[in-house]
């Protein structure tokens, strides 16, 4: 896909695919004024104008290693960042982290109740496969059948849904480091690992060894960021990041910080990164966007 010049900075690029997919996602909501407006309403203030957007990213940039068509990759990055949002919905609930700040705005529940947010988390993962599993979505059936037969899984009691049940779990207990990352994979790491996978889908490569390596590449990224998610939360402060910061320590999450301190996490997420990398190296096609955007998601963590 090139919405920019090919050789445009990363920058430039990030923000032109942004902006693509805010549109896309405006598009995609129902309109406030419809009944049940509340519930549209609360719907639009936990998807719009907010987040790094860095699924969709991921999206779009695995995508232009095969020159996928750009409406097909809107559409599949709209839904992991529909799918994203909904986790975030729930994550912050009471019953789960209790958190009132998100994206810089007050959390769904606090802005709205609880109860809707609820409804906006079932609505927007609904949302999510419904876009999907648009008719013609992608020339071939069948690839579109699979991508959303792997969003499924990622966000399911096996993927994302099940690593929030272990992270629940997990308060108060010490968990050995390979448990930590099976928690992690899981939570975080499912959803990065569809939304490359589905970039992949929109350019008719799944099962391809392009797609086996991009698969490797989405893993590390996945866990990479994970844990500069950890490492944020005990370093950066609540204006930088535009959610609580401190909670894991204050809820006794075991994070990577937690079990390793915070000099080793950054260590780990800088071996990540070069496996990330190296999985790139085995891909004949263009990865520059893969490379800039894992660069980017390691240094926030800096
Ligand atoms: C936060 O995700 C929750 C995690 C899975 C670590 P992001 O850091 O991508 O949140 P937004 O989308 O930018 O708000
Ligand atoms: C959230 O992990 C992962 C999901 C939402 C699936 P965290 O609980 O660490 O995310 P933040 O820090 O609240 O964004
Ligand atoms: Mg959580
Ligand atoms: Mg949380
Ligand atoms: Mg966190």
């Amino acid at each position: 896909m090139s919405v920019v010049a090919a050789d445009a900075p990363f920058a430039d690029w990030a923000d032109a695919v942004r902006n693509r997919v805010e549109r896309a996602l405006e598009q995609a909501l129902p309109e406030s004024a419809l009944v049940p407006q509340r519930l549209h309403q609360a719907m639009r203030y936990a998807v719009l104008g907010g987040g790094k957007r860095v699924r969709p990213l991921l999206t779009c940039a695995a995508g232009a290693v095969f020159a996928a068509p750009a409406t097909a990759l809107d559409q599949a990055a709209c839904a992991v960042e529909l799918i994203h949002a909904y986790s975030l919905v729930h994550d912050d609930l009471p019953c789960m982290d209790d958190d009132d700040l998100r994206r810089g705005k007050p959390t769904v529940h606090i802005a709205f109740d609880e109860a809707t947010a609820m409804l906006v988390g079932d609505s927007l993962q609904s949302l999510a496969f419904a876009l999907l599993s648009a008719p013609g979505l992608l020339a071939d059936p069948a690839a579109q059948l699979a991508m959303a037969h792997q969003l499924a899984v990622a966000s399911g009691s096996r993927g994302m849904a099940g690593g929030q049940a272990i992270d629940l779990d997990s308060v108060g207990v010490e968990l050995s480091v390979p448990q930590l990352e099976h928690m992690h994979m899981h939570k975080t790491g499912a959803l990065i690992r569809a939304a490359v996978n589905l970039g992949v889908g929109c350019g008719g490569a799944l099962g391809t060894p392009a797609a086996t390596a991009l698969d490797r590449y989405a893993m590390a990224v996945g866990l990479a960021f994970q844990v500069v998610d950890d490492i944020l939360d005990a370093e950066a402060s609540t204006a930088e990041l535009g959610k609580t910061a401190g909670k894991d320590e204050a809820a006794n999450k075991p994070t990577y910080v937690s079990m390793l301190g915070i000099t080793p996490a950054r260590e780990l997420a800088q071996t990540l990164h070069a496996r990330a990398l190296g999985a790139l190296d085995d891909i004949d096609g263009d990865t520059t966007r893969l490379r800039q955007l894992a660069q980017t998601l390691l240094r926030r963590g800096a």
